[in-house]
């Protein structure tokens, strides 16, 4: 497919070609062009372009502008403060180049075969636990990064690399031994997410209180735990069971999120177990890591703890235990060395930076990281509630995350019912299927649209509001251009190059035209609140079309209504587009 340029690159490219005409010296100078609030564009670049050849910039910039050959994409070029240019557009260009956007599937956005491999670490709860908020914030984040990157050609390889490994499973496994029907399922019965996880949560509860008073349980869970460690077949059976339950738990989350994880891309800690030995075994005798007190160390400069004292990544307890350090080790290996990858990313809650810092540093000096393979975290900060506190209950327990999406769509539905009320437009089948992609969409949305690393407040109330930056916002602005297609009767949307346009059909359309990079720069900088931010201004351009433009005026002449179509057509269409790479359904009425 050929890529369809943008009217940024077509004008940038202009004045790079009349740049180097008005001074052959600078070759191939960038001209520095940026959207602009006084004129459609501006041009900055001539500034330092001519204090380095030691010229007048103003006079550079009026060569430059001399230099530019007559032509239908440049309307206006003034040349302002002391050297920069104004540069307005034809509406001709802009109308041309959305209508090659608008007869592409891709909207225009670029699609690179060649792309490299990146594994992406997200969505990884932990087995016999309840999700929380922040396995949310991964989730959401991290699907939303893997649309975004499989849009634009890049290899995405998923990893969950879900908790399923640790010395609890000892007592869980050894309570499950003495209570053997606790986790049984009724012949035939389907067991739901919500039982699944009540009953891991009754067997938690009990095995710990367990563990905490009888000296004699808690042995026999210890000498489980090295019977765990060593692969012994029964314990290992029972140890899965307790994955299979978890399983079937977040498997029904997801769902509920609208969201696909795939079973070939769960895998947990424990699916480097076999690699644990060596991974501490190569560290050491490459001298990487030291045993200190016992344990395997790494140690770094400029890590220290509060005392002073140097903190180590410890990759080996002094009691031959494995932690957290040698199981991301060992991923690492397995992500570059077996899956290829030249990215690794990984969408994790910012207090855990200093355990990865710690991790890419020692395989760094492994070698198993090297210059060709870029490590990033995509860190994302604590969710709170109203208060500004971490998210709570009043009784100070954490929040269940299922509890959160059902009111979340409980209140969704009841602001669908409430607007469609007078209009008596959907079936009480419509208005819960839509009440579910609205309230799961608004959550998804308050996730996305404010940048990862700052802390955000949950306030379901402020989520599923009509008006301002919510995606409900964004869906009703969706809905409005599908309802008016549906009464636009024999009209069709057609690009008309030839007219003139309104300012607020201008600067929807300018908007529109910045998609394709807008989806390339969130690919870059794994940034997908810039993707939001994006829709958001959209929706609101397309408010002020309304309010200025009429669509399907009987006054309009037929081809201004064919032109505002296109227009909203192409709206809808990024719109959705957008809306589905951040993970949010676009219902067709509401
Ligand atoms: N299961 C961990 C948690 O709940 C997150 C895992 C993050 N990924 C990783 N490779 N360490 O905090």
């Amino acid at each position: 497919m050929a890529s369809v340029p943008s009217l940024a690159s077509t004008v940038q490219q202009r004045l790079a070609e009349a740049l180097s005409a008005a001074l052959p010296e600078a070759g191939s100078a960038d001209p520095l062009l940026r959207r602009s609030d006084r004129a459609d564009f501006q041009a900055n670049g001539i500034l330092a372009l001519a204090k380095k050849a030691k010229g007048n910039p103003r006079e550079l910039a009026t060569l430059v502008v001399a230099a530019i050959p007559a032509n239908d994409v440049l309307k206006e070029i003034e040349v302002s403060g002391p050297g920069f240019l104004n540069i307005t557009v034809t509406d001709r260009a802009i109308v041309d180049t959305l209508a090659a956007r608008a007869a592409d599937d891709r909207l225009g956005v670029p699609y690179n075969p060649d792309a490299g491999t990146t594994v992406i670490d997200y969505a990884q709860p932990n087995v016999a636990k309840e999700m929380h908020v922040g396995h949310l914030r991964s989730a959401v984040i991290g699907a939303a990064m893997v649309e975004i990157l499989e849009f634009t050609g890049e290899k995405v390889i998923r990893r969950h690399h879900i908790g399923d490994w640790g010395t609890q499973f000892g007592m869980l496994i050894q309570y499950l031994i003495e209570h053997p029907h606790e986790l049984d399922h009724k012949e035939g019965e389907e067991v739901s997410g919500e039982e699944a996880m009540s009953s891991l949560n009754r067997l938690y509860k009990a095995s710990r209180a367990l563990f905490d008073s009888d000296e004699e349980f808690k042995a026999r869970s210890r000498d489980r735990v090295v019977a765990l460690q060593s692969g012994d077949k029964e314990t290992l059976a029972l140890w899965q069971r307790f994955v299979d339950e978890s399983k079937i738990y977040f498997y029904s989350v997801f769902d509920q999120l609208d969201m696909e994880i795939r079973d070939p891309d769960v895998v947990g800690e424990s699916a480097y177990n076999a690699m644990l030995d060596e991974t501490c075994r190569l560290l050491e005798e490459s001298g990487v890591a030291v045993i200190s007190d016992g344990a395997l160390c790494v140690f770094f400069d400029d890590i220290k703890g509060p005392d002073g004292n140097p903190t180590p990544l410890i990759v080996r307890k002094s009691n031959g235990g494995y932690g957290y350090a040698a199981t991301d080790l060992s991923a690492v290996r397995d992500r570059v060395g077996n899956l290829g990858a030249d990215t690794l990313l990984y969408v994790v809650d910012a207090r855990q930076s200093l355990h990865f810092k710690m991790v890419w540093e020692t395989a760094r000096r492994a070698g198993w990281l090297n210059d060709k393979v870029k490590a990033v975290q995509l860190a994302f900060g604590t969710v709170l509630g109203a208060d500004g506190k971490p998210f709570k209950t009043r009784e100070g327990e954490t929040v269940r995350l299922v509890d959160l999406l059902q009111q979340a769509v409980e209140r969704a539905t009841a602001v669908v019912r409430d607007k469609d009320e007078e209009r008596g437009q959907l079936t009480e089948a419509e208005i819960v299927e839509h009440g579910r992609q609205v309230g799961i969409g608004a959550i998804k949305y308050a996730d996305l649209s404010t940048s990862a690393v700052r802390d955000y407040k949950f306030d379901l109330e402020q989520m599923v509001s009509l008006h301002g930056d919510t995606s409900v916002y964004l869906q009703y602005a969706y809905v409005r251009i599908r309802s008016i297609m549906r009464n636009a009767g024999d009209a069709k949307p057609a690009a008309h190059p030839e007219l003139e346009l309104a300012p607020a059909e201008r600067a929807l359309g300018l908007h529109l035209d910045r998609f394709a990079e807008t989806v390339a720069e969130v690919a870059e900088s794994y940034e997908p609140h810039k993707l939001a931010a994006y829709l958001y201004q959209l929706a609101s351009h397309l408010t002020k079309f309304y309010d200025q433009c009429q669509v399907l005026s009987a006054s309009n002449p037929p081809e201004v209504v064919e032109n505002r179509l296109f227009l909203i057509d192409l709206t809808a269409r990024t719109l959705h587009q957008g809306m589905a790479l951040l993970g949010i359904r676009t219902p067709e009425r509401l």
